[in-house]
């Protein structure tokens, strides 16, 4: 699945630029993206005009981190087939989104946000959607409305729990696993504070009977330690509007994120994880993998001619080698 946005979603974000000044919405994005940075939360976000700025700006880096978690997911669970999603801390849709191109098996989809302003967003860029004009998303804070939410197959909280306090993340967490009927699906900022929410969630919820389908090749302690965090790249292309809206030149950029896909049956397949890009030279391919045994420094030597080929393939963020 590509980390581009959909053609429908970037046509339904292009159509509502015109008329929007664009050193405006530049202005918006900014202070909003300011406030993100100084720890604040989505509540800056208060108008139409915020909130189509933030989705300009944003949309499509979380989009491409969500689809690369989901095809993560997908490659170790590929007889997956959701029928239902929730997607809690929804913002402007972009799981929804993003889901809705994963998996072609999903009918209904269930949001759930407290910002007004990305709610409204959201609604009027799914009606211009095929498959997502039929939307059910709800206002209202993720704790209290979870408690009469129905339980979906796949359930998504992207870039959201940063934005609870520490002391209702477990509660949250524990209600967002309760509405899991198959996986549960969390992606963060790929910071050291990103990675540190998922660990202690992945603690939590293991503890209460998850089990890890992605990125983890188990369910055991995470081997890295501090100031080594675990996280991911993905690279996306920036339009004319999205580098405009930023002020950026580079026709490219990388979201790195933290995530973690939790299942309810145990998986069948176990491959290791590429934590980092490898160094390949002619000698060797040096690959960093978390396997089911712990964390290796992988050296495939160039004398072994298709290991050598396989590894050189190698990215980060990949599944490789078969563990049993
Ligand atoms: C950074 S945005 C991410 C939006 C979207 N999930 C994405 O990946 O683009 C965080 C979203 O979580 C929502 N949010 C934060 N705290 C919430 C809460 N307690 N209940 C419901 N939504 C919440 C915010 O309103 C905002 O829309």
């Amino acid at each position: 699945m590509s980390p581009d946005l959909p053609t429908e979603l970037k046509a339904a974000l292009e159509a509502r630029l015109h008329g929007l000044s664009r050193t405006d919405a530049a202005e918006r994005a900014a202070r909003i993206s300011r406030t993100y940075r100084d720890g604040g939360g989505s509540g800056a976000i208060r108008s139409e005009t915020d909130a189509l700025a933030y989705a300009l700006a944003r949309m499509p880096a979380t989009y491409a981190a969500v689809t690369a978690s989901l095809n993560a997911l997908r490659e170790v669970r590929p007889d997956f087939v959701p029928k239902n999603l929730l997607d809690v801390g929804a913002g402007p849709g972009t799981a929804t989104w993003a889901a809705a191109e994963a998996f072609s098996s999903l009918r209904d989809f269930d949001l759930l946000d407290t910002n007004n302003a990305l709610r409204a967003l959201a609604l009027d860029l799914a009606a211009d959607g095929t498959r997502l004009s039929g939307i059910n998303y709800r206002h209202g804070e993720a704790r209290a409305a979870l408690a009469d939410t129905a339980s979906a197959d796949l359930v998504v909280a992207s870039y959201m729990i940063g934005e609870i306090s520490e002391a209702e993340r477990s509660e949250l967490a524990g209600l967002l696993w309760a509405k899991t009927r198959d996986t549960l699906l969390i992606v963060e900022p790929g910071t050291p504070a990103g990675y540190a929410r998922i660990i202690a969630l992945r603690a939590q919820l293991i503890a209460a009977g998850a089990h890890v389908a992605a990125p983890c090749p188990h369910n055991g302690k995470c081997p890295l330690f501090p100031p080594d965090w675990c996280h991911f790249a993905q690279r996306l292309p920036r339009s004319r509007a999205h580098k405009q809206i930023k002020g950026a030149e580079l026709p490219f950029e990388d979201e790195k994120f933290s995530y973690l896909a939790l299942t309810r049956a145990p998986r069948a397949r176990h491959p290791a994880r590429v934590l980092a890009q490898p160094a390949a030279t002619k000698i060797e391919v040096t690959a960093k993998l978390c396997t089911a045994h712990g964390l290796v420094m992988a050296k495939v030597p160039h004398r072994a001619k298709a290991d050598y080929a396989r590894a050189k393939r190698w990215r980060w963020g990949d599944a490789v080698i078969e563990e049993s």
